[in-house]
């Protein structure tokens, strides 16, 4: 008999589409291989609050074509600190939970490696974001929703855009990463993709507005990454109309609407994978460790990487933008 008796699985941080998915994923995988689980409410503050409660096959039903997470999720401040971490770790003992599951981001997987610093029930970490911004993993769950949901609301602000020849900034969400703005800007045939990664480079505005103006397109889209240091759409579009009186401009904040929806079919099934791949993980005595996809493969990762290593964007990419909408 294996040590893993009972598992734990919380999402955390901010929700991505597909996070259902791998809480099937994780719930009905360990069913199979004869494991109890419990979903932990609210993240790590559920597990300080032992807000758990027993999840069985049909408890996750019906849920794998949803958005959001039925566990809920939060930012917890008090699992940062080691006292709250203390609480977690009696209340996990209590319930006589024996590993857990997190499925969030890198700020979530920190919390997950320092409580693994201290404590031996181990933790095993599946990628959950829309940014894509994890090291380690070509994929986090959520990213695919995200940029088409993106694309989606783009090509609809084209149509505006052309009717009346205007310029549109639209700001994608990102945190600190440029993926959703670079594969969204390559995926609409925007004008210009602006993205923390390259500022200095990217913000020469002359060089992206003046093109746009002797080109004299009938609509220009500037994708704007939010997590630039200079400041999000509305500030750099003031910036063109400043430089630029003659354009007709707006801007859009597309916000929280890429975080919800049904996840796409690509985030269905890696959530599924990635769910099983966390319990195999568990059960193969893995601690400290995210289950990624790299390759088509599912890789193991630990933490310390994860979180300490920069996942950067392809810098080809940003270029294939450039030469495509001349
Ligand atoms: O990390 C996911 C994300 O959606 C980021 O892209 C964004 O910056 C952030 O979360 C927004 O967080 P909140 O929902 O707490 O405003």
């Amino acid at each position: 008999m294996g040590k893993i008796k009972k598992i734990g699985v919380l999402t955390s941080g901010g929700d991505a589409p597909g996070m259902n998915a791998a809480i099937r994923g994780v719930t009905r995988s360990a069913i199979y291989n004869g494991l109890e689980v419990i979903g932990i409410r609210q993240g790590y503050q559920g597990m300080i609050d032992s807000n758990f409660k027993p999840l069985e096959s049909h408890s996750v039903s019906d849920i794998i074509q949803r958005g959001g997470t039925i566990l809920k999720t939060a930012r917890c401040e008090e699992f940062r600190s080691p006292e709250g971490r203390a609480k977690a770790h009696n209340n996990l003992k209590e319930a006589q939970i024996d590993g857990v599951v997190v499925i969030g981001g890198d700020g979530s997987f920190t919390g997950a490696r320092l409580f693994n610093e201290e404590y031996d029930i181990p933790f095993v970490g599946i990628p959950g974001t829309i940014d894509n911004d994890i090291y380690g993993t070509d994929y986090t769950i959520g990213y695919d929703t995200a940029l088409n949901t993106v694309v989606e609301a783009v090509d609809k602000i084209r149509d505006t855009a052309s009717a009346h020849n205007r310029m549109f900034f639209v700001e994608v969400m990102g945190a600190e990463a440029g993926f959703i703005a670079l594969y969204s800007g390559i995926a609409t045939g925007a004008e210009a993709i602006i993205i923390p990664e390259i500022q200095g480079d990217a913000l020469d505005l002359k060089k992206i507005i003046g093109e746009g103006n002797t080109r004299k397109k009938s609509s220009n889209i500037i994708i704007v990454a939010e997590g630039l240091k200079e400041g999000g759409a509305f500030t750099i579009a003031e910036k063109v109309k400043n430089e630029f009186p003659d354009y007709d401009i707006r801007v859009s904040v597309l916000g929280h609407l890429q975080r919800g929806g049904s996840p796409s079919a690509i985030d269905r099934v890696n959530a599924s994978r990635l769910g099983h791949a966390a319990v195999e993980a568990l059960i193969d005595d893995q601690k400290s460790v995210m289950v990624g996809i790299s390759n088509g493969e599912i890789v193991l990762v630990p933490f310390r990487r994860a979180v300490k290593l920069h996942k950067d964007v392809n810098h080809s990419l940003l270029e294939l933008a450039r030469i495509l909408s001349v």
